[in-house]
C-alpha cells in the first residue's frame, strides 16, 4: 500500500499552471482569479455586494431551510456532531444567507438587500464529471423584495455574467411554483395521476410518489417522460397573484430582450421555492447540464424562525460547471502573468548584492523574481524564458567589480551594460505600467 496521500475523490487542488479541467483538477487559479473579477465586477455593476458566511453551520438551519425530504438533506449533508452542537458543512448559501439577514437585522437598513458570494459548498453526491463533493457557487441573493423585476434582474444577472466571459449558447427554463397552497393542491393532483401508473415507475420515482411527487417530474428517464405527457401542469393550479406575478417576470425578462422557455415541469431540488423557479442550462455539459439554477423563496425566512415573512430571490451557479463549459466553447482563459525581471547572479556575492535590490524593485511595482537554487547562468536563462520573464538582469563578480550589470530586453534580444546607480531607473521606466 502506498504511504503518500490523494485529494478526496470529488474533491480538486486548484494549481497555478493546469491547462484544462481534468478529473483532477478544475482550471487554473489565473482562470479563477479572472472569473471572480468578471463576477465581482458585474455584480457591481447591479450594487449587489458581497456576504460571506461561515463553512460550518448548524444542522438544523439546513434541514428546516431546504426541506428534511429534499436528496441534499436525506442523503448529501456532510455533517457531524461534536460536544451537543450538530454541525453540517454548507451544501448551498441560500440558507446560510437568510439566517445571517435576520441574524444581523439587516432589514433595519431599509430597502432590498442585494447580496452576493463565491465560495465553496460541501455534498456527499456520486462525483461524476461537473459533480463534485466539494465544488464552488457563485450567486446572488435579492431579500426583501416582492417586484418581479428582482426575479428578472437575477435571471438576468446569471446571463450578464456568462456572456461577458464569452459563454453563450445556453438556454433559460422558466416555471412559477405558485404559493404553498397551490403547490400542495397541484401535489395531490400529481399524485392522483401518477399512482395508476406507478407499476411502470422506475423505483426511485416510486418511492417519491409518496414522499415528495413532484421530483418525479425532473426525471430523465424517456419512458418515464412519456408517462408525464398527460399530467397535470402547475400553472393550472397557481393563485391568481403568483399567476400575475409570473407574468410581469416574463414581461421583464422579454423587455430585457432575454430569449427563455417556459418548463411547466421545472421543479427544483430544494424545497424552499414559492413562485418564480429557472435554470440555465448549457448543452455542452452532458449529463450534469445545469449550469445555474435559482427562484423565489418567500417563505424560507419563516421556515428558519422568522416572525415576518420576508420575500426573497436568487440564484446560484456552479463554479467548475462554467469551468467545463467555457473549456467546451474553447474560450481561453488567462494563465499566470509573467515576471518583469528575472535576475540571474552568478556566485554569492552577486547574489547577497541583488537581494535588497530585488526588494527595491518589488516595491516599486516590479515583478522580480530569480533562481534560488544557485543553478549554472545557462539554467537560470532557461528558466527566465520558461517562465517569459519581459527582461533579465545579469550580476557576476565582474559586473560588481565595475559597478554595472547586463541587462537583456527580452521582446528585442538586445543586451546593453547598464551602470549599477542607474539600473533602477531604467528597469523603473521600461517595465513599470504608467498609470492612465
Ligand atoms: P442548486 O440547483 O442546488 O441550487 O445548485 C446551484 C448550482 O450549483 C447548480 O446548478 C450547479 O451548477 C451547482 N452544483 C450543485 N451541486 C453541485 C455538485 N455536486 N457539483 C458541482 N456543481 C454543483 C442552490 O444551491 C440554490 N441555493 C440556488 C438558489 C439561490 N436559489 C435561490 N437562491
Amino acid at each position: 500500500m502506498s504511504d503518500s496521500f490523494q485529494s478526496i475523490p470529488g474533491t480538486f487542488d486548484i494549481l497555478p499552471h493546469t491547462q484544462s479541467t481534468s478529473a483532477d483538477t478544475v482550471a487554473s487559479t489565473h482562470a479563477w482569479q479572472y472569473v471572480e473579477e468578471t463576477i465581482r465586477r458585474v455584480m457591481h455593476r447591479h450594487g449587489v455586494h458581497e456576504i460571506r458566511t461561515p463553512i460550518l453551520e448548524p444542522t438544523a438551519l439546513i434541514a428546516r431551510g431546504i426541506g428534511q425530504l429534499t436528496d441534499i438533506v436525506s442523503k448529501e449533508m456532510f455533517a457531524f456532531e461534536r460536544g451537543s452542537t450538530q454541525y453540517v458543512l454548507r451544501p448551498e448559501v441560500t440558507a446560510p444567507v437568510m439566517r445571517a439577514y435576520l441574524q444581523h437585522h439587516l432589514a433595519q437598513l431599509g430597502g432590498v438587500q442585494r447580496l452576493y458570494y463565491i465560495g465553496p459548498c460541501f455534498r456527499a453526491e456520486r462525483p461524476q464529471k461537473g459533480r463534485y463533493r466539494q465544488f464552488h457557487q457563485f450567486g446572488t441573493e435579492y431579500i426583501g423584495a416582492d417586484d418581479a423585476r428582482a426575479d428578472a434582474e437575477t435571471i438576468l444577472l446569471a446571463v450578464d455574467i456568462y456572456r461577458e466571459l464569452g459563454l453563450t449558447d445556453f438556454t433559460v427554463r422558466l416555471n412559477s411554483l405558485g404559493t404553498a397552497a397551490s403547490r400542495t393542491a397541484y401535489r395531490t393532483a400529481l399524485q392522483a395521476y401518477l399512482r395508476p401508473l406507478a407499476g411502470q415507475l422506475s423505483e426511485t420515482s416510486r418511492e417519491r410518489l409518496e414522499s415528495n411527487p413532484l421530483r418525479i417530474l425532473d426525471t430523465k428517464s424517456e419512458a418515464e417522460r412519456g408517462l408525464l405527457e398527460g399530467a397535470p401542469i402547475m400553472l393550472d393550479f397557481i393563485d391568481e397573484e403568483s399567476a400575475g406575478h409570473y407574468g410581469d417576470v416574463k414581461k421583464h425578462l422579454t423587455a430585457a430582450g432575454l430569449a427563455f422557455e417556459e418548463d411547466p415541469f421545472l421543479v427544483r431540488g430544494l424545497d424552499y421555492y414559492t413562485r418564480t423557479a429557472f435554470e440555465i442550462d448549457s448543452p455542452v455539459l452532458g449529463a450534469q447540464t445545469t449550469l445555474a439554477g435559482g427562484g423565489r423563496y418567500d417563505l424560507l425566512a419563516g421556515e428558519i424562525g422568522s416572525k415576518q415573512d420576508v420575500p426573497a430571490v436568487g440564484f446560484a451557479a456552479g463554479m467548475e460547471r462554467l469551468f467545463l463549459a467555457l473549456e467546451s466553447a474553447g474560450i481561453e482563459l488567462p494563465k499566470a502573468g509573467v515576471p518583469d525581471v528575472f535576475v540571474v547572479t552568478l556566485g554569492e556575492r552577486a547574489g547577497d548584492y541583488a537581494f535588497p535590490l530585488m526588494r527595491a524593485w518589488r516595491r516599486a511595482g516590479l515583478s522580480t523574481v530569480y533562481d534560488l537554487k544557485g543553478r549554472s547562468m545557462k539554467a537560470q536563462m532557461r528558466e527566465a524564458n520558461r517562465q517569459e520573464a519581459r527582461c533579465v538582469v545579469i550580476l557576476g563578480d565582474a559586473e560588481l567589480d565595475a559597478g554595472t550589470a547586463q541587462l537583456k530586453h527580452m521582446d528585442t534580444g538586445e543586451q546593453q551594460s547598464v551602470a549599477l546607480d542607474d539600473l533602477t531607473g531604467i528597469l523603473k521606466t521600461a517595465y513599470v505600467p504608467t498609470p492612465e
